[in-house]
């Protein structure tokens, strides 16, 4: 497989409509990328397919998967119940995220950045349902340890990664200035589905263009701003469940490889 540096996310709406297909493309040598967008959005289905994308198109990338919310990528517990070794597979759920986040930090990021491995193959931490930890702020004590932990790290991974090919995406629906104000210039790209609220839109800097009209936004429809400054209005291709079963099957390869 040859390595590209780009993989499609999601089609230019304007050509859409007039039957024309041109898919945006995500740079992946960018740092990291924020999808959000209001429940039933489709940012879980688009971060599949983004995710499909990259473990076929980037030979040995590799996935770690954290889902606050325990529900979009369940199939990868059955799996890991299925398996001798759990191990094998990088899937954290609910509760475990900050394992997970930990995992990366020490076993790909921090090695890289120490010396003490020399790989440069793609490694992507996701990272949905980011605004738990956010509520985790406003927990228990030892809670609050854990979340500033997790944005600390979040922070170093999101400004140091791209440099080592560490990378991270993060999931959530709606970015709040607490996570904005830590680390929103290191999401070099950010795509937004659904109609999104005026603070929304000004977190993600869309309200600067001038061609950013959120009157038209509804489920799979959003804006995609790109590595290089550049907006743009874009729908999600509507997925079939023969599509589902592909991007199911990519995931696996992408966290147990
Ligand atoms: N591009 C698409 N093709 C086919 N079906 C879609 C697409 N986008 C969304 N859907 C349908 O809409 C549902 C909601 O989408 P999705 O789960 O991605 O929303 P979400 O933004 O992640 O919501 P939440 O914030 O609640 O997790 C999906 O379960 C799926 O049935
Ligand atoms: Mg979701």
């Amino acid at each position: 497989m040859a390595d590209i540096s780009k993989v499609n996310i999601a089609l230019d709406k304007k050509l859409f409509d007039l039957q024309i297909e041109r898919f945006h493309t995500l740079n992946l040598s960018s740092s990291s990328w924020l999808l959000c967008g209001a429940s039933g959005s489709g940012k879980s289905v688009t971060g599949m397919s983004l995710l499909h994308e990259i473990v076929t198109n980037v030979s040995n990338a590799r996935l770690w998967i954290c889902d606050g919310k325990n529900d979009d990528y369940k199939f990868l517990s059955e799996l890991e119940s299925n398996m001798h070794n759990a191990d094998n597979v990088r899937y954290f759920g609910y509760l475990d995220m900050s394992i997970g986040l930990d995992k990366f930090y020490d076993e790909v990021f921090t090695k890289r950045l120490t010396g003490e491995c020399e790989s440069r193959t793609f490694e992507l931490i996701i990272l949905e349902e980011w605004s738990s930890v956010l509520a985790m702020l406003n927990a228990d004590k030892e809670t609050v340890k854990i979340a500033k932990k997790m944005l600390s790290q979040a922070f170093s991974i999101t400004s140091q990664g791209r440099a080592y090919n560490v990378h991270a995406l993060f999931i959530l629906q709606k970015p709040q200035m607490d996570f904005l104000s830590g680390f929103r210039e290191n999401l070099t790209s950010i795509l937004a589905l659904g109609r999104l609220s005026p603070e929304v839109a000004k977190m993600c800097s869309f309200n600067e263009f001038k061609h950013f009209n959120n009157e038209e936004s509804k489920r799979a429809i959003g804006y995609f701003l790109n590595d290089k400054n550049k907006l743009h209005q874009v729908r999600i291709p509507h997925f079939s469940p023969e599509d589902f079963a592909r991007f199911k099957q990519s995931i696996i390869e992408g966290v147990t490889r």
